[in-house]
């Protein structure tokens, strides 16, 4: 699939669930209502969904949430994404709580590998990030991914002021001794969150700033991939990898082939924009495939250029947690 400015669309994320069992602070309000199951994609609409895609020649697929892992029956769906025929490459971001017992399934099942969120390695600030999480319960997550061989382990943080600006030089100081790619990304605005993010942001470059005055100068990695949004970059003699995701401050729109697919089932074309094309009433109303992959092929055609925040368009329908990033 192509949209219509001739970027090649074959990368969808799923999100398998509007809810999570930790509630950050700039994902979702602490007071999160969550949706029924009725109006969820059951594992059977999902399959289908995939099938649909797949034959569109999507070939790349992460799971998201809300929290990914807190859906049933996780590990058969898992299994059966990745045994969909086009499928190469199935990955997951989550918030490692649940990795302990669910790592090496995941990955007998055909995961290949987990982004783990982790926003500060300080046990009380984790606690006020997540409103509830303990920071050693994420890395007995992170261990576990790596001992089932998830890997390459990409590590995911927010960065947010107030919060963990100065955190940011022991996330990258883990590189050092250990093969994992730690990425810190720009705070995003979405809907009842948006105020407080927009407040809230850190660019890229301060991040840089203050690793390289702590750690050492940051040297690119070459063969950098348009289509990723982190550019990778590693410190003096580490074993690690550095990423930068400048949403904000340096949007990288030009090289995206992603697609979205919401809980509620929903097809959102990017992000960072409000528009969706409803994927899950043509389902239950038994329309045929082909049907479905008209929308898909039409609504993909229209997928939006790339973001409005630099002129205050802000996505303002769905929070975060219930896009799954
Ligand atoms: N801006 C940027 N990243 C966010 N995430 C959640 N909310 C935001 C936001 N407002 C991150 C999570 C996770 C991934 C799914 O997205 O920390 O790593
Ligand atoms: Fe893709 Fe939209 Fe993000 Fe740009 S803002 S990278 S188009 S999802």
């Amino acid at each position: 699939m192509w949209d219509q400015y001739g970027r090649h669309i074959h990368y969808l994320r799923i999100s398998l669930t509007d809810a999570c069992n930790l509630r950050c602070v700039y994902c979702m309000p602490e007071h999160m209502t969550f949706k029924r199951r009725e109006e969820l994609l059951t594992d059977e609409e999902i399959l289908r969904l995939v099938r649909v895609f797949a034959d569109l020649g999507v070939d790349k697929i992460r799971l998201t949430g809300g929290e990914p892992t807190i859906r049933p029956r996780l590990v058969e769906l898992v299994r059966r994404i990745k045994s969909t025929p086009g499928i190469k490459e199935l990955t997951m971001t989550t918030n490692g709580l649940l990795l302990p017992e669910l790592a090496l399934p995941l990955k007998q099942a055909g995961l290949d590998r987990v982004n783990i969120s982790l926003d500060t390695l300080n046990p009380e600030k984790f606690r006020a990030i997540t409103r509830w999480g303990r920071l050693e319960d994420v890395m007995a997550g992170i261990h576990a991914a790596e001992a089932a061989g998830l890997e390459p382990i990409k590590l995911n943080c927010v960065v947010t002021r107030g919060f963990n600006e100065e955190d940011v030089v022991d996330l990258a100081r883990l590189t050092l001794i250990h093969p994992w790619e730690v990425r810190f990304i720009e705070l995003m605005p979405f809907g009842d969150v948006a105020d407080f993010a927009q407040s809230a942001v850190v660019p890229s470059r301060e991040t840089r700033a203050r690793i390289e005055a702590a750690l050492g100068p940051l040297e690119e990695i070459p063969g950098y991939d348009l289509r990723d949004p982190a550019r990778p970059f590693r410190l003096p003699g580490a074993q690690g990898r550095i990423g930068f995701i400048d949403t904000i401050s340096n949007p990288f729109c030009e090289g995206c082939g992603r697609i979205r697919l919401t809980a509620d089932g929903k097809l959102r074309l990017c992000l960072l924009r409000d528009r969706e094309v409803d994927l899950l009433a043509p389902l239950r109303a038994g329309e045929s495939d082909e049907a479905l992959k008209r929308i898909i092929v039409d609504a993909v055609y229209h997928k939006p250029w790339g973001h409005g925040l630099a002129r205050n368009i802000i996505p303002k329908e769905r929070v975060m947690s219930q896009i799954g990033g």
